[in-house]
């Protein structure tokens, strides 16, 4: 199993960028977590991040054929990015989509998700704890249909 681990603009700034709302862990932080957990479960896993839109579109189209799953917290793009839902539309990978703070207790704009409409499941809420709830999700196995 091969996990792509996604994040968009100014998850870079993760520890600086307003601590009250994602907290105080930095984006090198949540690198490790995830890594660290991945290793224990036996998973391969890459990571990318960007403040530009087409970059993380180029990222998921180059992923085709690579990666097995992808977690993504495409943050600001989640409100606004058809660009990334086709993308994943496009490559077809089972997607999980996270998000470090609950959206649906913020701002009105920030309960609209594009790509919630590819997601498998989406998690937010959660802090760093998401991301790790997301790779368990990708390892779940479908469930098995029943034998008549
Ligand atoms: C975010 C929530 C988005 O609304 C916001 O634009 C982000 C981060 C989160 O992880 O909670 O940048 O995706």
């Amino acid at each position: 199993m091969k996990i792509l681990v996604i994040n968009g603009p100014n998850l870079n700034m993760l520890g600086i960028r307003e601590p009250d709302i994602y907290g105080k862990g930095t984006y090198p932080a949540l690198i490790e977590m995830i890594e660290d957990y991945c290793d224990k479960k036996g998973v391969e896993v890459d990571f990318f991040q960007s403040n530009h839109e087409g970059d993380i579109v180029d990222e998921i189209q180059d992923a085709y054929n690579e990666f097995d799953g992808i977690v993504i917290n495409p943050a600001a793009y989640t409100h606004t990015s058809v660009a990334i839902l086709d993308a994943l539309k496009a490559v077809g990978i089972p997607t999980v989509e996270v998000h470090i703070s609950d959206i649906n207790s913020r701002e009105e704009f920030r309960k609209h998700s594009y790509v919630s409409l590819v997601a498998k499941k989406t998690i937010a809420g959660h802090g760093f704890d998401g991301y790790l709830e997301a790779i368990d999700c990708l390892l779940e196995k479908d469930e098995p249909t029943e034998e008549k």
